[in-house]
Parts: C-alpha cells; sequence; structure tokens
C-alpha cells in the first residue's frame, strides 16, 4: 500500500535537477512537472499487490502466458519498471510523430528539460523492448503522464499496456497461422474494417499476404484477450480503421458493454524501420497499446477514476484479497456530498485550458471533481474572450467543509491569476 512517506519522499530538492527512481536529470527552462506529479512517479500502482490496476494488470499478463502455449510461442516477457523519464526523440521521435504534433506542445505535456518528458505513453518503449529481443512477445506496463482536463474519468497520471510481437519474416506462413480452437466462435460478434483496405493501406515494404497474416494474428489475440477479460458469452467486438504513425495498417478496437460501444485499444502492424532500425530487420511484426483505468473502471465497477489514487481503506479491502481470476464489483461507501464553485475571468491569447485545469488540480489535489467550461463570451468590441467555468468539489472519503471549499477557491483564482496571465471577473 502506498503510504504518505513515499509519496514525500520525491521532490525536487535541488531545483537544478531531479531524482526519480534513482536517476538524476538536470532540469533546464522546460520543467513544468509541478510536485503533486512529480509525487506520482513513486506510486506505480499496476504494481501495489491487491490494487485493482495490478490484478488487472496480472489477469491480462495470466491471458497471454496461457495464449503463447496455445499458439506453441517462446511467449510474452514482462516490462513494467521502466523508468518514467524518457527523451523526447523516445516517446515521439522515433514513433515518427511530427515535430508539430500538438501532443508534443508543454500544454500537453510534462517536461524534464528539452530532452525529456514524462511519458505520454507505453509505445515509448518500442525500440528498448525490440534491442534486447529475448522472446517474441513484450507487454510493457506502465504510469503515463498527460496534462488533460479534469473529470471523473480523466486523471493527468494514468496507466497503459502495450503488447509487441514479432515474427521471423522468412517463416511467417508457420509463425502466423494459428490453431482453429483460437478462432472466435459464433456467438461472438465481429464487425467493422477489414485487415487490408485501400483506405488504410499496409507498407510498401510488406506484401499484402505478410499485412493479411500480421494482421489477422493481431486480431485473433486481441479478440482472445478481451474474451477472456471480460468474460461474457455475447461478446460484440468491432474493428474500426484508424491512424498512428507507428503501425500501417491502424485499427481501433471496441467492444459492446453496458449498452454502448467502449473504444479498447489502438493496434497495427508495426512500420517495419521501428524493427530495422533495431537490428530486426529480419522480422515483422504488430503492437497494440491500451489504457488500465477505462477497463478496471467497467470491470470493477470503479465510478472515479480518483479511486485508484485512494488511501481509503474501504476502497482497497475490496481489492486486496480477490483473485485474479474472478471479478470484483465494487461496492461504492458512500458518495460524499458535493459543491460547485463558478469562476469567470478574461483570458488572454496564450490561455490554454489544461494549464488552467492544472492550477486547479495542484491547488485542490483530488477534492476536484470536475471541470467544466459554462460559459465562452467574445467582446464584440474589444474581441477579449472571457470563459466561466463551474468547479465540482467532492472528497472521496469525507464531506468537504464549506469553509475548506471557500479557501480552496480563493487559492485557486489567486493562483489562476498569477499563473495563467487572466485577468478575474466578478
Ligand atoms: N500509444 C497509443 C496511444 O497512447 C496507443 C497505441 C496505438 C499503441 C497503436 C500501439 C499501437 O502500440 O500500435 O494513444
Amino acid at each position: 500500500m502506498l503510504n504518505r512517506a513515499t509519496i514525500d519522499s520525491v521532490s525536487a530538492k535541488n531545483p537544478e535537477s531531479l531524482t526519480v527512481l534513482d536517476r538524476e536529470y538536470p532540469t533546464d527552462s522546460w520543467m513544468n512537472i509541478p510536485p503533486s506529479i512529480l509525487a506520482k512517479t513513486v506510486c506505480r500502482l499496476h504494481l501495489q499487490p491487491g490494487h485493482p490496476l495490478n490484478l488487472l494488470k496480472a489477469r491480462i499478463e495470466d491471458h497471454f502466458e496461457k495464449f503463447s502455449k496455445d499458439i506453441g510461442s517462446k511467449g510474452f516477457r514482462v516490462k513494467d519498471s521502466l523508468n518514467p523519464i524518457v527523451t523526447v526523440e523516445q516517446n515521439f521521435d522515433d514513433l515518427f510523430i511530427s515535430k508539430d504534433h500538438p501532443g508534443r506542445r508543454p500544454t500537453d505535456t510534462y517536461y524534464v528539460n528539452e530532452g525529456h518528458v514524462l511519458r505520454t505513453h507505453t509505445s515509448a518503449h518500442q525500440r528498448e523492448a525490440l534491442r534486447t529481443r529475448d522472446a517474441p512477445g513484450y507487454l510493457v506496463t506502465a504510469d503515463v503522464y498527460r496534462k488533460d482536463e479534469i473529470d471523473t474519468s480523466h486523471y493527468p497520471v494514468f496507466h497503459q499496456m502495450e503488447g509487441i510481437y514479432t515474427f521471423d519474416r522468412a517463416n511467417l506462413e508457420t509463425e502466423a497461422a494459428l490453431p482453429a480452437s483460437l478462432s472466435t466462435p459464433a456467438n461472438v460478434e465481429v464487425t467493422g474494417a477489414k485487415v487490408c483496405s485501400e483506405t488504410n493501406p499496409g507498407q510498401d515494404v510488406h506484401t499484402l499476404r505478410e499485412t493479411e497474416l500480421v494482421g489477422a494474428h493481431l486480431r485473433t489475440s486481441l479478440e482472445c484477450m478481451v474474451r477472456n477479460i471480460f468474460d461474457d458469452p455475447n461478446l460484440r467486438i468491432r474493428w474500426n480503421d484508424d491512424y498512428f504513425p507507428f503501425t500501417a495498417p491502424s485499427w481501433e478496437m471496441e467492444v459492446w458493454y453496458q449498452d454502448r460501444w467502449m473504444e479498447l485499444c489502438g493496434c497495427g502492424v508495426m512500420k517495419q524501420e521501428i524493427l530495422d532500425k533495431t537490428g530486426n530487420e529480419s522480422r515483422i511484426g504488430w503492437a497494440f497499446g491500451f489504457g488500465l483505468e477505462r477497463i478496471a473502471m467497467v470491470l470493477y465497477g470503479i465510478p472515479d477514476i480518483r479511486l485508484f489514487w485512494s488511501m481509503d481503506e474501504r476502497f482497497h479491502s475490496q481489492f486486496k484479497n480477490a483473485s485474479k481470476s474472478s471479478v470484483v464489483k465494487f461496492q461504492p461507501y458512500s458518495k460524499y456530498p458535493s459543491c460547485y464553485k463558478d469562476i469567470s475571468f478574461w483570458c488572454p491569447e496564450s490561455y490554454h485550458e489544461n494549464e488552467f485545469s492544472e492550477v486547479v488540480r495542484e491547488v485542490a489535489g483530488d477534492r476536484v471533481e470536475t471541470v467544466a467550461l459554462i460559459d465562452k463570451f467574445t467582446h464584440p468590441k474589444t474581441k477579449r474572450t472571457s470563459r466561466c467555468y463551474r468547479i465540482q468539489y467532492r472528497a472521496m472519503d469525507r464531506t468537504l467543509t464549506n469553509e475548506e471549499v471557500d479557501s480552496i477557491q480563493e487559492s485557486v483564482r489567486q493562483m489562476v491569476s498569477d499563473k495563467c496571465g487572466v485577468e478575474l471577473r466578478g
């Protein structure tokens, strides 16, 4: 279990550098990681025994272990303790993410310095895994960091799992052939995009047959995984074409769950250059990536993403002794009352909503539940824009007092006007 001492032990003691998991990094003017986010780097919830994210991770890893036996493969190597600080090359360039991609902006990504970021996705570790290739498959699970809006399903730190699988290209027909017993049974409905289509083309360096074989292997692997996880005899799966700069073709997988389509994971045939540059010229492969919280929330019935970070025994006791194979349904212990406060201000041109959200989080921590834009107005003469946000406050473990909320709101007002260059109204 987490405790305050471990969390408080992380801090930027020397403002010129910061130490994360025993490695020291110099900081520069790009550094934009607030202390509350830095503190999260030690938590690694996916490694905490009895934590729902750890349960889900173990369940998926178990599935792949069994699956690889079924397909006669040497299996998937698990990597789950990689340092969250990666280079800009690892996170973006190596994956062909364009230089002007909005995800690179300091309003979206946490920078340690000009060349290092807190990883925004587990794909940042693809090359590293492939460079030391000692198994055909990899499952990389890690905490990832993105500046984001505030609501019950978004949190600036979440967890992803990346799957990678490669084949000997010369032996692809044999290696990608799957036993008939694994083909999707008739009661599981699979619809959507074809493996090969003109609008979602493969790579020039691959033959159509290769793309088909790798694509089909990827899809069957993921279909087996969700059948196992959701354990629903009448599961419905839908494939959509998608685009990722590091795969071609690329797809998104959705499952029908509790009366709606739920986006589950992005995937595709890996860009050959990634394999070629990591000493795997003779191989071809696929990759996928998905968020663990999204699945854990629907599977275990966890209504708010902040609960994963809660230290409340009433949350943890429900998962502590759960076995990996059974699905625990979370019993909400009570929802404490919420209260809201509005804030409105004139915005400078450089205004970015993620920066505002970050200030609110920094001040209110997990006592903020949602931040919603409720009004936006541009003055007809001055052309200045004013925004009004409603901040919903609620703690997961107690009732907030009026005084406490008033004082948080006052600090939010001050910090927002200091840090976001806005002019408060009213
Ligand atoms: N890294 C992507 C994201 O965070 C997810 C992803 C998509 C991973 C496609 C993959 C992939 O490996 O092939 O949105």
